[in-house]
């Protein structure tokens, strides 16, 4: 498997980590993943968008421009010879003797790798088990950061029940997945968690409001509901760059709707799967 350093392409079993690496120490940076459909980078700009942002409120500068970073998402896919594949790309702070205030002078470091992915149809087709669990995150979950900590306690947890998703629960409101958004139908009207510092904006999120919903003539209310009003609904889904758009029939052991994906979600998946090509 191949990644890329500061620019460069590298091989994985490179050992590239330094011990004082503050994303190793602290976990100090910030990451994004970009999928890769008939060989081309997917929502590219967007993503880019939100590591700038990710990148200022942590204050690491920024060193790259959007086209050295598009062009290293090409080379990265061209010396892979992948055609569908996730990239993920992390910038981390930097290296220094390791102390907790943001050390001056610190040039951040860029590593990038690529694997293959590809959509995971049956399960889309028979839909997913979710499972409520509680939100432990911190309050900046807008930024996507490496820390993750808080997201794979939530996934482990639902992995141990035999869930595909974890969906957290924050002072009883109903926040997202441990790596995706939340949405559901409840009465043709899709509902999901309003832009916070409590959730990450998701690209598949934003797409979804921006260009599927409006498409197929769906309103959306973006406000948040409790777990009780979740499991009334008539469809509910997750969304993600990796998940794309995944129903869940049941979520603990309740049943969603009537236990197969609902045709608002087999619509919008639809509409997804035409809109990523
Ligand atoms: N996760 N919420 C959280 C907490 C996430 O980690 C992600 C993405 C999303 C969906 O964002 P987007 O649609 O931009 O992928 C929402 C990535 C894929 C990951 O950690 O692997």
């Amino acid at each position: 498997p191949i990644g890329l350093l500061d620019g460069r392409i590298i091989d994985l079993n490179e050992k590239i980590v330094e011990m004082e690496d503050r994303g190793y120490q602290f976990g100090d940076g910030v990451y994004e993943v970009t999928r890769v459909y008939n060989g081309k980078p997917f929502a590219l700009k967007p993503h880019m968008d939100r590591l700038y942002r990710s990148l200022r409120e942590l204050k690491i500068p920024a060193v790259y421009t959007f086209e050295e970073l598009a062009s290293f998402h090409e080379r990265l896919i061209a010396e892979s010879g992948y055609t569908d594949a996730a990239v993920y790309l992390q910038i981390t702070r930097g290296v220094a003797p390791r102390a907790h205030a943001f050390p001056e002078n610190m040039v951040p470091r860029l590593t990038m790798t690529i694997r293959p992915s590809k959509t995971n149809v049956e399960l889309q087709t028979s839909g997913a088990k979710g499972a409520f669990v509680p939100d432990v995150r911190w309050l900046r979950c807008d930024i996507k950061s490496i820390n993750l900590l808080g997201n794979l306690l939530a996934k482990q947890r639902g992995k141990e029940t035999g869930a595909f998703e974890a969906v957290q629960i924050r002072d009883g409101i109903v926040t997202e997945g441990s790596s995706s958004n939340f949405f559901i139908v409840k009465d043709g009207v899709l509902w999901t968690h309003p832009v916070s510092n409590l959730i990450l904006r998701g690209v598949t999120r934003t797409i979804i409001i921006d260009q599927l919903a409006p498409k197929l003539g769906l309103t959306v209310i973006e406000k948040g509901f409790d777990q009780a009003f979740a499991l009334k609904a008539e469809e509910t889904f997750v969304s993600g760059t990796n998940t794309e758009i995944m129903p869940l029939v049941r979520i603990d052991a309740a049943t969603v709707g009537d236990g197969r994906p609902g045709p608002v979600t087999r619509k919008l998946i639809e509409a997804y799967n035409e809109f990523v090509i």
